[in-house]
């Protein structure tokens, strides 16, 4: 396709004589990117029109060659019967040229009071609000397969860590629910956005607004919007709804890299404590014994370029001057890939997610191992009204003996424990896996009875969401 003689005259191009270079052609060309805002566009559009009939501004009948025109361009793209060209430039110029060839002298009437920057500021938040209901529902399916684990897992018990070295042991159910808890900060996220995002562009036409008597609130209206933007400027420059969404989708895919990464860690001989399903993990090629996590590898992977694209929506906003510049058409490609990339890996994670074999036996005996129960020995003492830092020492000292005997801190006997420490009584030696647990009952902690009320009030959470996002359908 070329813009040489052979192209079709653009519909911009009343002041031109000679045709478009080929290479301008298809180095500005963005219609194999934009065709995604079809539906948008064309819903858009017949807001415009309808508004502008209302308005007196077109005739009815216009409107209505306009309306059903365009509903029968939607239904041929929609499948496949659309023939997308490089020398129509973008999405906007390919239906408006569709809609001329298809009813004739009313399309040219679509474009009156309105511009292509304003449009596409309007499409695309159309789109991004389609794109944030979808990650939503996503996000609460992965949280709803995190819920169900740590239901199925109640009493699995697993290491804990922290700097990576054996900390203190909690309940397998009370780690899975600290995922989901940061999820539901994700939708949070999304959800408080839409305030920003939810407002309508059109009717700033190229910059300065446009001069006919317009009635943007019935646009508004008519396509969902709570509120009209109301700087034209403003309209057509700003992309902060861009940035807002690649920064929660990152945010996102960086909780999501922390899970796959667990997963990665969880599933090596060395730890342990999780068996990848066949059915969730990939061979190698000359190793016949290997068992690979490459999913969760790649859900980890894939977060590098949902990052990386939140830098760009930032750099390319970086000094832009007011109001539209052509390189706002570099905020798409981006954008649908990040949104594309975190709902495939959301998708990827909640199937995996309750496919994954916990090994609670290993479980259980790894996670008292490495002195595990230290912290609750240093407890009884303080409890005992012994200071905590003299409690630390004195649990420190027994834990280097036992390191130099090759011992354990459940095979001391009660007379060790005292030349330690002599506020040690008979009852030490009852401190174990389930007391460890049990006693961190307080809101927050790991204890079984604890869990299960942390467990109660997300599921409560995420109850009242699927209600009020069927309210909302
Ligand atoms: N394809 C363009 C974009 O995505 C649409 C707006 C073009 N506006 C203009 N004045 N050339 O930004």
């Amino acid at each position: 396709m070329t813009g040489g003689a052979g192209g079709e005259h653009k519909l911009w191009g009343g002041r031109f004589d000679a045709a478009t270079d080929a290479l301008v052609e298809a180095f500005t060309a963005s219609i194999d990117v934009d065709r995604r805002l079809y539906r948008e566009d064309i819903a858009a559009s017949i807001a415009h029109a309808t508004m502008l009939a209302r308005q007196r501004i077109i005739s009815d009948a216009d409107r209505d060659a306009i309306v059903d025109g365009l509903a029968a361009i939607r239904d041929d793209i929609a499948a496949g019967r659309f023939a997308f060209r490089a020398d129509r430039e973008d999405i906007h110029l390919h239906i408006e040229a569709a809609l001329a060839e298809r009813i004739g002298a009313p399309a040219g009437r679509l474009h009156t009071a309105r511009s292509r920057n304003d449009q596409v500021a309007t499409d695309l938040r159309l789109w991004a609000r389609g794109a944030c209901d979808a990650i939503a529902e996503q996000l609460r399916a992965l949280r709803h397969a995190l819920l169900l684990g740590a239901e199925r897992e109640a009493e699995t018990v697993i290491p804990g860590y922290t700097h990576l070295q054996r900390a203190q042991p909690v309940l397998l159910a009370h780690h899975m629910l600290a995922h989901e808890a940061a999820l539901a900060r994700d939708r949070a996220r999304g959800a408080q956005a839409r305030a920003r995002r939810n407002v309508l562009p059109l009717g700033a036409g190229a910059r300065a607004g446009v001069r006919y008597p317009i009635d943007r609130e019935f646009v508004a209206r008519e396509l969902g919007f709570d509120a009209v933007a109301t700087n034209s400027l403003d309209a057509v420059a700003d992309r902060d709804f861009v940035v807002e969404l690649h920064a929660a989708a990152a945010l996102a895919m960086v909780h999501l890299s922390r899970i796959a990464e667990e997963i990665v860690l969880w599933s090596t001989t060395e730890f342990g404590l999780v068996r990848l399903p066949d059915a969730f993990a990939t061979g190698s090629s000359i190793m016949p014994q290997k068992k690979n996590p490459d999913v969760a590898e790649l859900v980890r992977g894939k977060s590098a370029r949902v990052i990386g694209q939140l830098v760009q929506s930032l750099t390319l906003l970086k000094a832009l001057p007011l109001a539209y510049n052509r390189d706002l058409q570099e905020d798409k490609a981006p954008l649908f890939d990040t949104v594309d990339t975190l709902l495939a890996s959301l998708a990827v994670m909640a199937a995996l997610v309750p496919a994954l074999e916990f090994d609670r036996e290993r479980g259980r005996a790894t996670a008292v191992e490495g002195f595990a129960l230290a912290t609750d020995l240093a407890d009884y003492l303080a409890r005992r009204g012994v200071p905590f830092r003299e409690a630390h020492a004195a649990v420190g000292a027994l834990v280097a003996r036992c390191e130099r005997e090759r011992r354990t801190l459940d095979a001391l006997t009660l007379d060790e424990l005292r030349a330690a420490h002599p506020a040690f009584e008979a009852d030490a030696l009852a401190i174990d896996l389930d007391s460890s647990l049990a006693a961190r009952s307080a809101t927050g902690g790991t204890a079984p009875a604890a869990v299960a009320r942390e467990l109660a009030a997300a599921r409560a959470r995420l109850a009242a969401e699927v209600e009020a996002a069927g309210r909302h359908a």
